[in-house]
């Protein structure tokens, strides 16, 4: 799909994953696109519990090395003409004594995907985590093959911490090679603006 940047007035919102958005996500997380990139090997079943708490653990799936097995905090990422979240951000495994938490992102809804909300809903996620969640520095496991995301996240000031070879476990049983990215809270705080947009 062509890239389409956004720079309309619908700035995407986080909020709270609710089980009803939970279960609008799952529906719309059928394409291949999104499956592969995920590492999932089929789309989940919105109406069986055993399915939907199948896609809560996935997207809640921590990988790295210093990750702990803490709850995950889930929201949606909502515009306003859509009334159902059209993608979600994780912040998992998060390990209190370091101040870190995984972050996970997805645009599950394709239509919606690489239309610019990917990006201003990420800087509103790691305001978040830097925020809200108080945390110190925010890590993504991101595999060495998706590069999108891997440049998203450099442009958003993410740095390569550690290049973790067959560490991600694939659908097919073998393992693939990761990029362990960070961003800290001191370097996302020398990035803001005074307006409070990010360079
Ligand atoms: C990664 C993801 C959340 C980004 O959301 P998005 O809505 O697609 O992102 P945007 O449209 O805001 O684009 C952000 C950047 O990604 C890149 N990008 C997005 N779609 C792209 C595409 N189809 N081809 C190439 N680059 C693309 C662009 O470089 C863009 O940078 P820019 O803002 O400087 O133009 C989304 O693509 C996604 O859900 N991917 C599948 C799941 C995934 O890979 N998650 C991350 C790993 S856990």
């Amino acid at each position: 799909m062509p890239h389409r940047r956004n720079r309309g007035p619908e700035a995407p919102t986080l909020a709270p994953l609710d089980d009803v958005g939970l279960r609008q996500l799952i529906r719309q997380a059928t394409d291949p696109a999104l499956l592969e990139s995920m590492c999932w090997s089929r789309p989940f079943d919105a109406d069986d519990p055993a399915q939907v708490a199948a896609f809560v653990e996935a997207i809640s799936l921590h990988v790295l090395p210093e990750s702990k097995p803490t709850s995950p905090v889930l929201l949606g990422i909502h515009v306003p003409s859509r009334p159902w979240p059209i993608g979600y951000v994780a912040f998992k495994g998060g390990n209190p004594a370091l101040g870190s938490y995984e972050i996970g992102v997805a645009m599950v809804d394709p239509v919606q995907r690489s239309r610019g909300y990917g990006r201003p809903a990420i800087t509103a996620a790691v305001d978040y985590a830097f925020g809200r969640l108080a945390a110190q520095r925010l890590w993504a496991a991101v595999l060495t093959t998706n590069r999108p995301s891997i440049n998203l996240g450099r442009r958003l000031g993410f740095r390569v911490r550690e290049r973790l070879p067959a560490s991600w476990p694939m659908p097919s049983g073998s393992l693939a090679d990761m990029l362990w990215l960070e961003q800290t809270h001191t370097d996302w705080s020398a990035r803001r603006t005074p307006s409070g947009t990010s360079r």
